[in-house]
């Protein structure tokens, strides 16, 4: 029996060695002084000893279990874990915590949208699965008309009672012109910021899916030069300082007159570079003064209202302002791109 009891502390003192967690701490506690453990086996064993042999034993085996006991507590502590503080080494480097980034494309998007909020504009939403009429009918442009080809449409390949395809993925945001203006009536003032789809062929300038941010204000006496004041102040505010603009005369069959708007090349700074095609200048933003058909389909009196119209290419002035030279970049998901903003 004692030399079971010395074989025991023998291979108790071996395992503890070897113990690095709690886990495998609490196995051993349980192996040797569970309920059925080896050394509870031996003390249960006692009372069935000879007389001569309890006290002695007994003892013994009584020793050996405080001495088990104690350095199963001792590491219970050092180790740490529920309950007890653990060790805590505040030398060690902290672990980075990742933070998230938003896209170049929203903050541009936030920033306009605080913008135009700030002059009085609501911030309007419409379907990106669009019927062919408020694409294109509502907008002045009929069917067949040769304006249609204007824009690479994705049609959506379901026929209507009449056997004609009318639904389409939006190819530009002015028809939440027409959708806010019957909603709302005038006067009013919103912008439409969201994505449009085009049969593009893509490289480093066209995507398939981009973003625009459409305009729209309709009021009494409203005029080009609100047009232009508005898209001014658009321009300062995101790139931070006065910009030199132009404007020349457009064509949108849902603007009349139409404009469009450029801007010094912020690349070369006017001289000329093939970012503006030696021109020194960069087409920006087109709009012009809503077409009266386009007032009357949103159920605007066009005898007592006038408004203007634009429609910014968010995501070319997103690349703009951060000098980003290929589009594929903005909805690629790449955080190497991701985490410069
Ligand atoms: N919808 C046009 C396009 O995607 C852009 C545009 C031009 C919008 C003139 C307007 C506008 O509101 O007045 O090409």
């Amino acid at each position: 029996m004692q030399e079971k009891l010395k074989q025991i502390k023998k291979s108790f003192g071996e395992e503890i060695e070897n113990v690095k967690d709690r886990k495998s701490l609490e196995n051993l506690e349980t192996k040797y002084l569970g309920r059925k453990g080896e050394l509870t086996q031996v003390l249960k064993g006692v009372k069935d000893l000879a007389e001569d042999q309890k006290k002695e034993v007994g003892s013994l085996a009584n020793k050996i279990k405080e001495e088990l006991s104690s350095q199963v507590e001792d590491l219970k502590k050092s180790l740490g874990g529920e309950g007890e503080k653990g060790f805590v080494d505040v030398t060690l480097p902290g672990k980075q915590v990742e933070r998230g980034h938003l896209n170049p494309l929203t903050i541009v998007q936030n920033e306009l949208e605080d913008l135009f909020v700030s002059m009085g504009f609501m911030i309007l939403d419409g379907p990106e699965l669009e019927s062919d009429y408020y694409c294109f009918e509502a907008l002045n442009i009929p069917r067949y008309h040769p304006a249609r080809d204007m824009q690479d449409t994705f049609y959506i390949d379901k026929k209507n009672e009449s056997g004609e395809y009318d639904l389409v993925m939006r190819p530009h945001t002015s028809p939440v012109q027409v959708r806010g203006m019957q909603k709302y009536g005038a006067p009013f003032r919103g912008v439409v910021p969201g994505r449009v789809f085009r049969n593009e062929e893509i490289d480093a300038c066209h995507e398939h899916t981009f973003d625009q941010m459409e305009g729209l204000m309709v009021d009494k006496d409203i005029s080009v030069s609100n047009l232009i004041s508005v898209l001014k102040e658009l321009l300062n505010n995101i790139f931070g300082k006065e910009m030199e603009t132009r404007v020349r005369p457009g064509y949108f069959p849902f603007t009349e007159p139409s404009i469009e708007l450029d801007i010094r090349c912020t690349i070369c700074g006017g001289k000329g570079c093939p970012s503006c095609k030696n021109s020194g200048w960069l087409e920006l933003i087109p709009g012009g003064m809503v077409h009266p058909r386009v007032l009357e389909y949103g159920g605007v009196d066009p005898k007592e209202y006038s408004g203007f119209a634009f429609g910014l290419g968010l995501t070319r002035l997103v690349m703009m302002r951060y000098g980003i030279n290929d589009i594929r970049l903005i909805n690629s998901g790449d955080l190497r791109f991701l985490r410069q903003f």
